[in-house]
Order: structure tokens, then sequence, then C-alpha cells
């Protein structure tokens, strides 16, 4: 039998619950399809650096290497300065480990209420691939006359073309498997680039150089489309549609795809990749960690749960993966009254269980 060492970090607020909720559906899915998780718990997050003044330490991050995936709830804490935690941990995660793809479906499932007038399943349905380890997010930058009235602060967005190149092949090769085309879902394979060659005219312009000789020479059967990133936020709001698999910078990419979240029915529902295609993986739901909801047991774990989803399709447990998209599918459309939550017409558990049932049938 298959056997995956995955690593668990709850984390803070309601990641825990979360997460609970996404393991649960996990052994579901291990019983029905013959494979096994050995899951390993860490306590990462804002408890044990209020107790101990640690975050991710480099001996951790060695631990965690010899994982096959690692699966997060959330990095947040109320009484620890915003910046810590996510740098210390959730961004030493993603650097150290060089999970340099950040996958970010934009689904919107069946039953789900968008914000979108006239919009359903059939028109939010696309991906975005968002670069995980440049740009504004490398700590480039610094203070000069800190305090006082003449201070000034920079912060550099950083990429380089290997950077950029490793994405973009990821992205076309993502684009020529799972694109509209290849997967009856429309007529061609498109992969946009995000931009904004208009005013970041060095970095944006060795994307775009980089992204049209990639295209010309190795995937000429994927068609290519540009927007700024100003217009992909209007468009991602009026025409979701048009979209198939967008690629994109780091900073971008966060920003648009809270954006994305929105559209499929918030942040109870969104789940991320983090991935290093030749090593360890971090799957995530892609909201905080929602402090004030803590042991109310009113969260929505699906986010979690389509984060242990995405983790099983990229081990190659295809089959598990499918039959839990399924399951939360048969969730959403016919049991749960809202994505928010506290209105979701039944407990964190209980949407749990729900999948959790359907996956094992
Ligand atoms: C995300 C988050 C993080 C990011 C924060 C918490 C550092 O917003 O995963 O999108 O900016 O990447
Ligand atoms: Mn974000």
């Amino acid at each position: 039998m298959k056997t995956y060492k995955i690593a668990v970090i709850g984390g803070d607020g309601t990641g825990p619950e979360v997460t609970a909720e996404a393991v649960k559906v996990l052994k579901a899915a291990e019983a029905k399809f013959g494979f096994k998780a050995d899951l390993t718990n860490f306590d990462f997050g804002g408890e044990r650096y209020k107790r101990t003044g640690e975050t991710l330490p480099d001996s951790a991050v060695e631990e965690l290497r010899k994982f096959d995936a690692i699966l997060l709830g959330a990095i947040g804490h109320p009484d620890v300065k915003p910046g810590i935690l996510e740098k210390g941990i959730l961004l030493k995660a993603r650097f150290d480990l060089d999970q340099y793809i950040n996958l970010r479906p934009v689904r919107l499932f069946p039953g789900v209420e968008c914000p979108l007038k006239g919009k359903g399943p059939k028109e939010i349905d696309y991906v975005v691939v968002r670069e995980n380890t440049g740009d504004a997010y490398t700590g480039t930058g610094g203070f000069t006359m800190k305090g006082t009235p003449n201070e000034v602060a920079v912060q550099s967005a950083v990429y380089s073309r290997f950077q950029v190149d490793r994405c973009l092949k990821y992205a076309f090769e993502y684009a020529k498997k799972y694109g509209k085309k290849a997967t009856g879902r429309g007529k061609e394979n498109t992969l946009a680039l995000c931009g904004k060659t208009n005013v970041l005219t060095y970095i944006y312009d060795l994307w775009e150089r980089a992204f049209h000789e990639m295209g010309e020479k190795k995937y000429p059967e994927i068609k290519r489309e540009y927007y700024h990133v100003d217009a992909t936020c209007m468009w991602m709001v009026k025409n979701p549609e048009w979209f198939d698999v967008i690629v994109t910078g780091n900073m971008f990419g966060d920003i648009i795809t809270d954006l994305g979240a929105i559209t499929q029915g918030g942040m109870g529902i969104a789940a991320g990749g983090n991935i290093n295609p030749e090593g360890v993986s971090m799957f995530e739901p892609i909201g905080g960690s929602a402090p004030k909801y803590t042991g109310m047991g009113v969260i929505n774990p699906l986010a979690a749960i389509c984060a242990a989803q995405m983790m099983l399709e990229t081990l190659g447990e295809e089959k598990a993966a499918k039959k839990i998209e399924e399951a939360v599918k048969y969730v959403t459309a016919g049991k749960m009254k809202s994505m928010a939550a506290g209105k979701m017409g039944y407990s964190t558990s209980q949407v749990g269980d729900l999948v959790a049932e359907k996956t094992a049938e």
C-alpha cells in the first residue's frame, strides 16, 4: 500500500478546527482508495511563539523536508504583531522549501452564492498560477533615517530570469494538461500573463519577453494573452469566463486571488497549494485564522478540505481527489445554506462529516 508522510500544522485560531475536518476526509479517502496517510502534527504558530519565541526554526525546516507533503491550517495571532508569524512561518516555509508555485483555483461550486450577477460555475472556472518566491516578498529594501521627518522606506520587487522561467514552464505545462481544451471545457488552452508592463517596465518587461519566448518555442499550441493587473481585476468581475490559466508575479497574485476567492464564494471555500514540483509542497485554505470564531464550531472547513483534495491530486492520488471534489460539490449543491461562518446550517464538524461520508460511499 502506498504510504504518504504528511506533516500537519494546524496553526492559529480556527486553523486546527478546519484542519481536523480535512484530516477526517483524508481518513475517509484512505479507507476507500487504498493508500495510507501517515500524519505527524506540529505546533508551529502564535501560541508556541508566545511561549518560546520560536517561529519556524531551521531544524524544523530540515525535518519538514523529509515529508511527502504539508497540510497547513492558518497562521496569524491577535497578540502577535503582524508580519512576525507570516514571515517567520508561512513565508519561511514557502521560501526555504522553494515552493515556487502558488496554485490557486478560482472555481465556483454548484449551490454556492456568487456575488457576480449572471455568473455561475460555468463562468467562474479558472486557475491562477502565482509565482511564490520573488517580487516585493523577498525583503529587499530598508529604511534610511528611520523615525526622523526625512525617513525613507524602499521595498523592491525583484525577479530573476530563472524564477520567471521556472514559473512560466509550470504554467504552460498546467495549461497543456488541465486547460479548458485539454479537459473538454472549451475550445482552447489559454495562458494569460497578468502584469503591468506600462509602469513596471523592468520586471514585467522581463516576464513578457520570457512568456512569449517560451510560448513561441515550446508551447505554440497554447493561446497566449496579456492583461495589465488592473484590467485583470476588471475582467475577473465582468467576464471571468475569458480566463483559463492566469500566470503572474507574487504580489499581483496575492491580490487577484483574494478577488478570485470572493467570486467563488469567499474564504470559506478557497484553497491553494504552495508547490515545489521537485520537492515538498504545502497546502492551505487561503483565508486567515479568523480568531474571533475560534472554538465555536461555526467556521467553514471546506477550504481546508479542498486543500487536502489538492494535496492528494498533487501526490498522484487522482481518483481519491476526484471523489473528494465530487463530495464537496454534493454538499455545497444540496446541503449547506451558505459558505459564511455561522450561516452554513451545520457546524464545522457536521460539514466535515457530510463530506467524509460522501467520500467513503
Ligand atoms: C496569502 C497571504 C500571505 C501572502 C500573507 C499572510 C503573508 O495573504 O497566502 O495570500 O501575502 O502571501
Ligand atoms: Mn493573500
